[in-house]
């Protein structure tokens, strides 16, 4: 029988490593944890790569969630189907916002 692998991060990090230390250190020494040119240099970049005008970056994904949802002025009436198979933050940040998380195993 196949098995699928279970994720392995510590491989996956060990292949950026050398970029993702560089990068956290320069934020370090820039004083700047929040916001500041490193994260608006990251959001047009990634904006780019992405292929959107537009692009906001967020400390969490959590929070992305929350800030997508609001755009798309979901809210209180509205139910938001998703997966049953995610991490809790999903429904959760569809209830943050007063509507429902409907979770459905079929499209
Ligand atoms: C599918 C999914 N959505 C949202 C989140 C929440 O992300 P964060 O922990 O950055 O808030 C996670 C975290 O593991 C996730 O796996």
């Amino acid at each position: 029988m196949n098995t699928i692998p279970p994720l392995d991060l510590t491989e996956q990090y060990c292949t950026i490593a050398a970029d993702v230390s560089t990068a956290v250190l320069e934020v370090l020494a820039s004083g700047q944890y929040i916001n500041g040119p490193i994260v608006e240099t990251f959001a047009q970049d990634f904006g780019r790569y992405i292929g959107s005008d537009e692009c906001v970056a967020c400390n969490s994904g959590t929070d992305a969630l929350y800030l997508a949802l609001r755009a798309l002025n979901i809210g209180p009436g509205d139910e938001v189907i998703t997966s049953p198979f995610t991490f809790i933050a999903t429904a959760e940040m569809i209830s943050a916002v007063g509507a429902t998380p409907v979770l459905s195993i079929s499209i």
